[in-house]
């Protein structure tokens, strides 16, 4: 029997299929739907220090093989999630890692610091990638330097290991992952939505109220794939692949192109039981193929 189990930055995951934040609510909601036990860890919806009310509808549009949204980060803010929702999360033994954000380096250090010490938040994941805010967001996962800050303020700020959740929307996604493992992330997860529209040809409105927002699902899993390729190239921090995933083989892909995890996102809108499905498939594929666990296959490329 393969073992699925991954250690990461000091933390067992039972396995290595997460569900990606803004697709699962806090996990909580999923508990008729799936189990959560067979689910390697949750990333929450976006925390930030005061609650949010996030973007006007209209906010989702499909769009073909994927999803276009401008959620804005609507959330409860990170002290209600921690009082209200955590304590109903801990009795399942899915990791759950708080992914933040903030609109300015004091916002990022708020929401960081209300994480330490906190039991059940097995680590942060910094969002400097959501293009559907004005402030904060992409504005810091576009540039080296305010990446770097961000990660430093935020490994300062809490006691959890510190994964960095990086934007696609930039010419150099590797130039990003080098600069925030430099400044100390333990961790990068890749990549965030792609920036896209869509338009009504009757009306020529925008279908999103906020015109923009961020493109997810099949369309963009090579990408994805292509940047969690040469960001693990380049990198010696693990790498957790989001882009598209649906399928357990396209899970292999990633972990074979050098991911130590995947994240499951638009295709949880598709099957609430998506990433323990996912997760079978991965063990199953290991097993008959006479590979022990997933370090055995972990960016096991072959360039021809
Ligand atoms: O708009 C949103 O809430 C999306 C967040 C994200 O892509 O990080």
């Amino acid at each position: 029997m393969a073992d699925l189990s991954v250690e990461l930055f000091g933390v067992k995951f039972e396995t290595p299929v997460w569900t990606a934040s803004g697709t699962f609510g806090f996990g909580i909601e999923y508990e008729k739907y799936t189990d959560l036990n067979q689910i390697g860890a949750v990333c929450v919806k976006g925390l930030s220090i005061k609650p949010k009310e996030g973007n006007p509808p209209p906010r989702i549009w499909e769009t073909p093989c994927g999803m276009l949204n401008s959620i804005g980060l609507q959330n409860p803010g990170v002290h209600y999630f921690i009082e209200k929702i955590l304590p109903e999360l801990k009795k399942y033994k899915i990791k759950v890692i708080a992914n933040i954000y903030g609109t300015n380096y004091e916002e990022y250090r708020a929401v960081a610091e209300a994480t330490k010490g906190v039991e059940g938040i097995h680590a942060v994941e910094v969002n400097i990638s959501c293009p559907n805010v004005k402030k904060g967001g992409l504005a810091f996962g576009t540039d080296p330097v305010e990446a770097a800050k961000i990660t430093e303020i935020v490994k300062t700020a809490t006691d959890k290991p510190v994964i960095v959740k990086l934007s696609p929307n930039v010419t150099d996604i590797v130039e990003i992952a080098k600069a925030v493992e430099k400044a100390g992330a333990d961790a990068v997860s890749a990549i965030n939505t792609l920036m896209g529209m869509a338009i009504d040809i009757k009306t020529k409105k925008p279908r999103l109220k906020n015109v923009i927002g961020g493109l997810s699902g099949p369309a963009i899993k090579p990408v994805a794939l292509r940047m969690v390729y040469q960001i693990a190239k380049a990198t010696s921090i693990p790498v957790i692949g989001i882009g598209g995933i649906t399928t357990w083989e396209d899970a292999v892909e990633f972990i074979i192109a050098g991911a130590s995890a995947v994240q499951v996102g638009t295709a949880n809108f598709l099957s609430p039981d998506a990433a323990v499905q996912i997760a079978r498939g991965i063990k199953k594929y290991l097993a008959e193929n006479g590979y022990n666990n997933i370090e055995e296959i972990k960016g096991s490329i072959l360039i021809p």
